[in-house]
């Protein structure tokens, strides 16, 4: 039978991994029901996409509130409304609070431009190149408090090229999370997912399916 899981996606700005998810589930590749997207940025363009995909939606922006704490609690009692089995960081530009982390433990995922645990934080691509990495890519976790470190789901990664600028190797890696996010989500969704010792094991394994690798 399939399962449908209930989840909440939060946004800052463009949307196009919310978009990859959206287009997946309407495939029927991706068995979730995406019940509420909020984004931190009024005018972030994923606000509009959940608009023309009939999503509930909403913008809380943390600029309204005095603290980080208040923020979080505000977004927390947002999400909560809708319950979700999980939340969904798709280009969120606010660091949670640990109070928010733990309140969705083991429901909190994200995706980071990088090969965790390389280059966390921010300019990735530019830092990958400057380090003469041959490899680059992204990854999608599990959220803990500290910053881009929980376990990992899924990476994907592909060939560093002479020619690559900070610019074309942002393309190319946006092309793999629209791939690899909608899987890792159904993975969880299929609840094929587990932590043992923090590292994320896929049917009760570590598996090759877990670094995938791209020719783009
Ligand atoms: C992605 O590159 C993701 O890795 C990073 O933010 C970006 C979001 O892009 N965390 P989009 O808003 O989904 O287009």
């Amino acid at each position: 039978m399939k399962q449908t899981i209930k989840a909440a996606v939060l946004i800052s700005g463009g949307g196009s991994n919310l978009q990859a998810f959206i287009d997946q589930v309407a495939q029927g590749t991706l068995n979730i029901e995406i019940s509420l997207v909020v984004s931190n940025v009024a005018d972030a363009y994923g606000l509009e996409r959940a608009r023309n995909a009939n999503i509930e939606h909403d913008c809380i922006d943390h600029k309204a509130y005095s603290s980080r704490e208040a923020f979080d609690q505000a977004l927390m009692a947002r999400i909560d409304q809708v319950q979700p089995d999980i939340v969904i960081l798709a280009g969120f530009m606010r660091i949670l609070t640990a109070e928010f982390v733990n309140h969705y433990a083991n429901r909190l995922v994200n995706i980071h431009p990088s090969l965790l645990p390389k280059f966390t934080g921010v300019n990735t691509h530019q830092r990958a190149i400057d380090a003469g990495e041959q490899w680059h890519g992204a990854s999608i976790h599990f959220v803990i408090p500290e910053l881009d470190a929980g376990p990992v789901i899924l990476q994907g990664r592909l060939p560093i090229t002479p020619k690559d600028d900070a610019e074309s190797l942002q393309q190319r890696i946006h092309k793999i999370e629209h791939q690899l996010y909608p899987l890792a989500i159904q993975w969880f969704a299929q609840n094929r997912l587990s932590i043992e010792n923090d590292q994320v094991l896929l049917d009760g394994e570590t598996s090759a399916q877990q670094l995938q690798t791209f020719d783009l």
